[in-house]
């Protein structure tokens, strides 16, 4: 058997379900890999706190060294949330030669160089299987398991609570504002919801699958965000009757050196494996050029989800004899020689409020046409008080060249409601 003390970063959910994790299934965990793991301080804001695990109180501190440098403390797990103090607590941690194990996406999306560097300097070990998607091993399997393919695109639905917001606004009609607050009220998205509804967290998440998939640094800084909160109810309507699902996904592609990465309200054909992925659960489609096309699904958040991945990486790490790191040359910047676009290629929905009578809808085809652009599907409804709603879906067309048709085609007689990109076609 071999014994390896650990310390806490933190004890909120993440924390108290890796405890419970730990007591209730320490027999198995020691039966499967020989590996006993004993808890001996627990960094907490407040030691008085109610906690959901009865965590002995002899074992909190409010002193992050008790954790980071007690020589007797292997490995550190970290539940703090939030980019500091977590990163200077994980960078000592590193520093003193301890394994450190954290599931948290925003300090590793944006500080990932210095941790990376102070891992590799000091020889210490950093896992973070739990920082993207709970339970889900994306991780381990992008960098072990499909390490013999050159991954081309990654598409996912890396984020629980506006998941769950689409899936009822898709299947209940409801408005964006009411369905938040019914999520809220439940504890399904948070009282400050914006890192989850304006896309931040699936772009921390983003960055790190990103790197990952294409071993090559892909900054926060760099990939395009937009979130959920102003989606239109109707846009949803008129997706499902021209046969998509609108997902919140991160999406990244790779040609060549030049990629594209963007979280963005998207429409998906609802034959797509990742238009069933509904409520609050997690999803990455990807395909890479050996393994064709594959999807994991699963919990992305919650308590025991993410202790799940924890342990694993705990485990994980005890089973090497050397420590982990990723898999490429990691800066804080965009990897030389890459190449971000701003202009990539996919279908578009456009939704357009315009004027019902003759040559307007040779102004908006002319404008569409001037940028080369096609149409695939066209509805139009009968005018209400003179104005027509015309929803179309273009053929492949470039971002730059819609956002130019669409600015040509704004006019007294054109009003642009609303564009939303088409993948997966
Ligand atoms: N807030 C995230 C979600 C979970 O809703 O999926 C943690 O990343």
């Amino acid at each position: 058997m071999r014994r390896i003390v650990v310390g806490f970063l933190g004890c909120g959910n993440i924390g108290c379900g890796v405890w419970k994790l730990l007591k209730e299934f320490d027999a198995d965990l020691l039966h499967r890999s020989g590996v006993q793991f004993d808890i001996k301080r627990i960094l907490v804001r407040d030691v008085h706190k109610k906690r959901d695990q009865m965590v002995p109180q002899e074992l909190l501190t409010t002193d992050p060294a008790q954790v980071t440098d007690d020589p007797e403390i292997e490995m550190v797990l970290e539940f703090m949330g939030g980019e500091t103090p977590a990163t200077e607590y994980m960078l000592r941690a590193l520093e003193m030669g301890k394994t450190v194990v954290t599931a948290n996406k925003m300090a590793l999306a944006l500080n990932w160089h210095l941790l990376q560097a102070a891992a590799e300097k000091h020889g210490s070990g950093l896992y973070y299987e739990a920082a993207v998607c709970g339970a889900i091993p994306i991780i381990r399997t992008t960098i072990d398991s499909l390490m013999s393919n050159r991954i081309e695109t990654m598409m996912g639905i890396v984020n629980g609570t506006t998941n769950y917001i689409l899936t009822r606004m898709s299947q209940e009609g409801g408005e964006y504002a009411d369905v938040l607050r019914d999520a809220q009220r439940l504890g399904l998205a948070e009282p400050d919801p914006t890192s989850d509804v304006e896309g931040f967290d699936a772009a921390y998440k983003l960055s790190i699958l990103s790197s990952l998939a294409f071993h090559a640094r892909v900054p926060f800084s760099v990939i395009y965000r937009q979130g959920i909160s102003q989606v239109d109810a109707v846009d949803i309507g008129y997706g499902k009757e021209l046969g998509y699902t609108m997902k919140l996904l991160a999406i990244a592609k790779r040609d060549g050196n030049v990629i594209d990465a963007r979280v963005h309200p998207t429409f998906i054909p609802n034959d797509h494996p990742l238009a069933s992925v509904n409520g609050s659960f997690n999803a990455i489609f990807l395909h890479g050029h050996a393994c064709d096309d594959m999807m994991l699904f699963g919990r992305g958040a919650g308590s025991a989800p993410t202790a799940s991945a924890v342990v694993g990486d705990m485990l994980y790490a005890a089973s090497r004899e050397t420590p982990r790191h990723p898999t490429f040359n990691n800066t804080d910047a965009l990897a030389e020689g890459l190449q971000v676009t701003d202009n990539w290629q996919c279908s578009f929905y456009i939704r357009l409020n315009a004027s019902d009578r003759p040559g307007v809808m040779a102004h908006i085809t002319t404008c569409l046409g001037n940028e080369g652009i096609s149409i695939r599907n066209l509805v139009q409804r009968d005018a209400v008080d003179g104005c027509a709603q015309i929803v179309m879906i273009t053929h492949n067309a470039g971002e730059c060249a819609v956002r130019k048709a669409l600015a040509a085609m704004a006019s007294d007689d054109v009003r642009v409601e609303s564009m939303i990109r088409v993948e997966g076609k």
